[in-house]
Formats: C-alpha cells, sequence, structure tokens
C-alpha cells in the first residue's frame, strides 16, 4: 500500500495485518513513522516492510511494488492511500501544484495498478483512497483536489470493468472528515464539518480502514466499480 507510515494508511496496515495479510507499505519523508507501523504489522505476526518511494515518481512507485512481490512472494491487494491535500482560490494554484497534484493523487493509483496487476492472481483487489469531496464541496478553494480525487472514481470504474475478467476487483473507498494529520478533528474547520455530518463528528482512520478490509476479504469479493462512502451522512 502507497503511505502507511501513519493517518489512514497506518489504520489500513494494521487493520489488513489483523485480517491475515503481510504488509509493504511506502513513505515518503517519514521512515521513522512507517517503520514504527511495521513494528506493529510483525506484533501482530505478520511480516511487513516500509519502502520510501515518492509516489509522484513512476519509476520508484513501480519498483517499489516489483520489490514488494519480490520480497512477500506475492501480491494480492493493492492500496492506493498516498495523496496530498492542496486547497486555495483558484487564482493561486500555480501549474506545479497542479502537476505534482495529478501525479500523486491522479496518476500514481493509474501507474501502481499498472505495476501490481501483472503479479495478481484471480481474486486480487485494487482499493483507493478517494474523497467525499467528489460528490460534495461545501468550502471554497477545493478545485485542485476535487478535480483529483473525482478522476478516481472513473479509474475506478474503467478498471473494474477491464480486470472483472481476471477475478480482480477495483473498488473506491470515499472518506469523509477523517481524523488525521492532514485533518485533525480539532481544526480551524472542524465545527462546520461536524455540523454538515449526519453523525456529528469526524472519522477515526480505523472506520475507514474497516471499509478497505471488508472490500479487501471474502465478503467483498462480488463488489467491483463501486464507490464505499464512509463519511458519516457528510454528503446524504
Ligand atoms: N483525512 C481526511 O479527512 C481525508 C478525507 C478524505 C480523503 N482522504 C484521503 O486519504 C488519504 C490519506 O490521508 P491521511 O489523512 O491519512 O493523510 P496524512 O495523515 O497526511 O498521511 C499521508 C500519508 O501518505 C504519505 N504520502 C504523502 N505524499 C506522499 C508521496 N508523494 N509519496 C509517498 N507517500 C506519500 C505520507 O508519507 P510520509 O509520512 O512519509 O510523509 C503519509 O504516510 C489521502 O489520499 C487523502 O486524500 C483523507
Amino acid at each position: 500500500m502507497t503511505g502507511g507510515g501513519r493517518g489512514i494508511g497506518a489504520a489500513v496496515a494494521l487493520r489488513l495485518a489483523q485480517q491475515g495479510a503481510d504488509v509493504a507499505l511506502t513513505f515518503h519523508n517519514n521512515e521513522r513513522r512507517a517503520e514504527e507501523v511495521v513494528d506493529q504489522v510483525k506484533a501482530a505476526g505478520r511480516r511487513a516492510v516500509a519502502i520510501q518511494a515518492d509516489s509522484a515518481d513512476p519509476a520508484a512507485l513501480t519498483a517499489a511494488i516489483d520489490r514488494t512481490a519480490d520480497e512477500l512472494g506475492r501480491l494480492d491487494i493493492l492500496v492506493n492511500n498516498a495523496g496530498g491535500f492542496p486547497v486555495g482560490p483558484l487564482e493561486q494554484v500555480r501549474l506545479e501544484e497542479f502537476d505534482h497534484t495529478v501525479a500523486v493523487n491522479v496518476r500514481a493509483p493509474f501507474v501502481a495498478a499498472q505495476a501490481a496487476v501483472p503479479h495478481m492472481r484471480a481474486g486480487g483487489r485494487i482499493i483507493t483512497i478517494g474523497s467525499m469531496v467528489a460528490d460534495r464541496v461545501v468550502f471554497p478553494g477545493f478545485s485542485l483536489y476535487a478535480m483529483s480525487k473525482t478522476a478516481l472514481t472513473g479509474l475506478t470504474k474503467a478498471l473494474g470493468r477491464e480486470l472483472g475478467p481476471r477475478g480482480i476487483t477495483v473498488n473506491l473507498v470515499s472518506p469523509g472528515a477523517t481524523d488525521t494529520e492532514l485533518n485533525p478533528a480539532d481544526g480551524p474547520n472542524a465545527e462546520v464539518i461536524n455540523g454538515f455530518t449526519a453523525l456529528g463528528r469526524y472519522a477515526a482512520p480505523a472506520d475507514v480502514a474497516a471499509a478497505v478490509a471488508f472490500l479487501a476479504g471474502e465478503d467483498g469479493q462480488y463488489i467491483t466499480g463501486a464507490t464505499l462512502t464512509v463519511d458519516g451522512g457528510f454528503t446524504i
């Protein structure tokens, strides 16, 4: 999985390990945090490896996936989690920021799928972390982020169609506000966000991980091309 050292990715790594998976996780800058998750996965009785790979670098991402299949012996589940969260008025979005966001949030899941599928057998799973902003945008300044996350819906549906005959499912998990360093539950917009959320609170990373684990497990085997929204009712 990409970006497993903290936040939603760390919760997914631990949950999948508890469900019986060996886990390879990438990190960008934060090796110590990634190694802490590796230790937790090992404490749960599974094998784990942390790999430095900037998702903006397709060669590094592909090498990380090949190394995963090599070191763990197989590749059954790809979780595209790493993502940037650029926010700002339209006129202030720089082209470099546009290109970097598209590289990390959109191109990386595409490239990772290209790299992972040759290693997968029937029963394989591709699960990408989108965002509820693909469905509803309540704050200004989200043009770049919402655009990037909405692209993942098309990728998920098209790959679900293409890879179905090979027994590989492809799904999107669409979280609402989730308490991580990217979007802390005590951040400046939290009160407004909670007001829009039917359940009145942020998700915990484990809430999102539970949806990923469901799609990754036996019970998710007939679901493909779908979006599973985990937003506490924000978009209803
Ligand atoms: N939190 C929310 O409210 C929320 C809501 C909807 C969707 N999401 C989505 O959920 C995903 C995870 O979000 P989060 O809240 O857990 O974020 P986070 O706390 O900021 O953690 C991001 C993780 O991704 C890694 N990462 C970031 N950029 C990377 C890159 N270029 N290459 C490789 N790894 C990279 C980070 O690695 P390092 O530690 O090495 O930097 C870190 O492990 C993202 O796709 C985000 O858009 C989050």
